[in-house]
This record gives C-alpha cells, sequence and structure tokens, in this order.
C-alpha cells in the first residue's frame, strides 16, 4: 500500500466502519464499480441501440474484450481504491461466454460486499441457476413492458416478454431474491404500462423501478416531450395503490423507495432528469475494452487496459490519479453546457 500512502487523495476516510477510499474533485470517493463484459445485445432498444443505426453484428472481437484474468486485476484494484458493490453490465452480460466463471472467480476477492447483474432477461431462464452457483447475489431485469406489442418495440423487434418473466421465475427458483425490475418510461410509447406492471409486481417480493427517460449517448433521438417527471407516476400509483416514502438503505442510492400502504412490498424511481443526484455519485464504469468512464455522460473514456498487465498496484495508482481528477456532474449541469460528445449506453451498461 506504499502507493497510496504517498498520495494525499487517499487518505479520504468516509466512515470508521468504511475503508479509505480515493476521492475526487468534488470529495466523492470511488464505492461502486460497473463493469461492461461485452458492449454486443440481442436486443435493439430504440433509447440505446436503434436498429437503423448500430447494424446487426455490432460488437468488439473477442480480443479487444478483456479477458478474465484481466477483469479479475481490475476488480481488485478498484476493490482496493475503495469498491465495494461490483455490477456487471452488457450490452448484454448473458452473452458474454462463460459468465458463471467469471462471477465465480470475482467472488472470491476480499473486500467486495455486492456482487449484482443487469440483464434484458431474454437468455436468464437458460442461466440463472449457473449465476446462482457461481455466487452472484443480485439481479436486475429491464422490463419496460408487459404488453408485448409494446415490448417488441421497445425492444427493437427482437424481445419477448414471456421469456424475460420465464427468466425472472428461474432467478426465483434458482434462489435470487429481492429482483428489481428497470423500467425505462417514455410518455405516450410505454406510460400506459406503469400501472400493468405495478400490479403484477405488487406481493411479488421484487422490486419495481421506473426510470425517467435520459439523453445518453447520441443516437438515441432523446427528446424532453417524452420524460415523465417521477412525481407524475409517484402521483398516478398513488391514487390507485396509497404509497409513503421509505428511507434510503445507504447514502448515495440511486433510486428513491417507496412502500405500498398495504404491505404489498415497495417500487422506485430514478430522476435523473427531475432531481439529479451526481452529489453522492460514486459510480465509476467500466466499458468492455477496458476503459474508464467517470461519468454516464462522458464522452470519452481513458484507458485502463494497458495497465492491467502491470498488476494490481500499477492499476490503483492509474485509476486513482484518474479518479482524484474526476469532477463530473453532468445531470446538475444539464442544459447550462452545450451537451457535448457523449459515451453510448451499451459501452457502459446504464
Ligand atoms: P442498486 O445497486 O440495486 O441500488 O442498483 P442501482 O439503482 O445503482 O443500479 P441500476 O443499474 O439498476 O440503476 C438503474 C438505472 O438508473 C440505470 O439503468 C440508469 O438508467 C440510472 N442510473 C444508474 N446510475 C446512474 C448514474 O450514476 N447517473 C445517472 N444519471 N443515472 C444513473
Ligand atoms: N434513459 C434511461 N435509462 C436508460 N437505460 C438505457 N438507456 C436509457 C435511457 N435513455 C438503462 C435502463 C436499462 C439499462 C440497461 O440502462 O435502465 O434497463
Ligand atoms: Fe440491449 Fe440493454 Fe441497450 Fe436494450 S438497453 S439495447 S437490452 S443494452
Ligand atoms: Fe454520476 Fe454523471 Fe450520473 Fe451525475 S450524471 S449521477 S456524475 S454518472
Amino acid at each position: 500500500m506504499t502507493v497510496l500512502a504517498s498520495h494525499p487523495v487517499f487518505a479520504t476516510q468516509v466512515s470508521d466502519e468504511i475503508p479509505a477510499s480515493v476521492a475526487d474533485r468534488l470529495g466523492r470517493p470511488l464505492r461502486d464499480l460497473r463493469l461492461s463484459v461485452i458492449d454486443a445485445c440481442n436486443f435493439r432498444c430504440p433509447y440505446c441501440m436503434p436498429a437503423d443505426r448500430i447494424a446487426d453484428d455490432h460488437g468488439l472481437d473477442a480480443a479487444s474484450r478483456l479477458d478474465f484474468d484481466e477483469m479479475e486485476t481490475l476488480v481488485r484494484a478498484f476493490v482496493r481504491l475503495g469498491v465495494q458493490k461490483l455490477r456487471l453490465t452488457g450490452g448484454e452480460p448473458l452473452l458474454r461466454k462463460r459468465l458463471p466463471d467469471l462471477v465465480a472467480r470475482l467472488m472470491t476477492i476480499p473486500g467486495l460486499d455486492d456482487v449484482a447483474l443487469t440483464t434484458n432477461g431474454s437468455l436468464l431462464a437458460g442461466q440463472a441457476l449457473a449465476l446462482r452457483r457461481a455466487g452472484l447475489q443480485r439481479l436486475t431485469v429491464s422490463l419496460d413492458a408487459l404488453d408485448q406489442r409494446i415490448y417488441q418495440q421497445l425492444s427493437g423487434g427482437r424481445g419477448n416478454v414471456g421469456q424475460v418473466l420465464a427468466g425472472i421465475a428461474a432467478a426465483e427458483a434458482a434462489g435470487f431474491v429481492s429482483i428489481k425490475l428497470n423500467c425505462v418510461v417514455q410518455r405516450g410509447i410505454n406510460d400506459d404500462q406503469v400501472l400493468p406492471l405495478v400490479k403484477h409486481f405488487r406481493n411479488s417480493g421484487h422490486v419495481l423501478r421506473f426510470i425517467e427517460y435520459m439523453d445518453v449517448g447520441t443516437c438515441n433521438d432523446w427528446s424532453a416531450a417524452r420524460v415523465v417527471p417521477s412525481v407524475e407516476l409517484r402521483d398516478r400509483i398513488h391514487a390507485r395503490w396509497p404509497l409513503r416514502a421509505l428511507a434510503p438503505n445507504y447514502r448515495g442510492e440511486v433510486a428513491t423507495r417507496y412502500g405500498f400502504d398495504d404491505g404489498a412490498g415497495e417500487i422506485g424511481f430514478v430522476s435523473s432528469m427531475s432531481e439529479p443526484f451526481c452529489g453522492d455519485c460514486h459510480r465509476a464504469r467500466v466499458s468492455a475494452d477496458g476503459k474508464l468512464y467517470t461519468c454516464l455522460f462522458a464522452g470519452e473514456g481513458a484507458d485502463v487496459r494497458a495497465v492491467l498487465a502491470d498488476g494490481v498496484d500499477a492499476v490503483v495508482e492509474h485509476v486513482g490519479r484518474l479518479w482524484s481528477n474526476r469532477g463530473d456532474r453532468y445531470s446538475e449541469l444539464r442544459g447550462r453546457r452545450p451537451a457535448g460528445k457523449r459515451v453510448e449506453m451499451f459501452l457502459v451498461g446504464g
């Protein structure tokens, strides 16, 4: 740890229980790593990888992707820098070959408290058990509609909602509890799916979250008119099934939580457009080819792959410097600055 001790930013101590972490220019520690294991996807959601802009065979060649040795080195370094939570993302992560082997390797890293995965759910039925056996702790499944016609449209003509529901059932059978279901809401496109989704997942033990449609990437034809502010959805749901606010599970939690008054569980809202949460943002994202993005809206990634061969200490030094220079707060500044180049969502997995 001599590298750490010689660098002033590593002195930050967030609380007595939490290990020291590197802090960025705004004093935010590094706690959460979101690692994309593949940039390919079998869906073409119009808000992420529109089919008319992203070719069917889009994806890095295998040699350009980090291999499992490199990923393990990377995660070990991030844990040394303060990361406690890891989320595996894509593209669609279940397209990555031997994913359960990777999970099993990462689970052996001391200091990692929470390992989760975000998937579109289409391949989950066949892989849930292997992932659970490998030690994966938590699952998030994207689900923008229950109606097959709307779901199909929102997956670029590729998705089948029955397969996703079967995947969720297989995940339950494999032992996953409190699965999160993410629904990106777009006015006039799928906002009529909100109440049916709530009805379906109330009492399931799972946690449905509604996400404000964001201006991520450059090819999704985003428009402000399609954003449905969370308060509007909350009021609509509350009128049917009364809600009460719940405290966050941890500082910097992305979703705002609400419980059903009748005890039917909880739901959440991710309100990056109407109530930005950059102040507590402790998330780093690494793409499948090993580039670090310090914000979901970053234009450029910083290469980390080149130092992975030099081992964990070298990566700690390199990433520590990058994080300590971080000043990102895109959502708080939105509209006040011209929008520049932005990384595509499918490269950093949301
Ligand atoms: P938990 O670990 O279960 O709390 O999950 P999470 O809510 O951190 O992760 P998830 O990937 O499910 O986040 C839900 C969605 O919120 C993502 O798909 C993004 O759309 C959005 N989101 C997550 N993190 C950020 C962030 O740092 N900035 C912005 N603007 N949006 C984010
Ligand atoms: N706005 C909000 N969330 C998005 N996601 C992808 N594109 C967008 C967008 N434009 C999120 C969704 C999806 C995850 C992989 O990324 O939550 O479930
Ligand atoms: Fe694929 Fe997820 Fe993007 Fe949809 S949102 S195209 S499922 S990576
Ligand atoms: Fe973090 Fe960037 Fe999202 Fe703000 S916009 S919460 S800095 S990822």
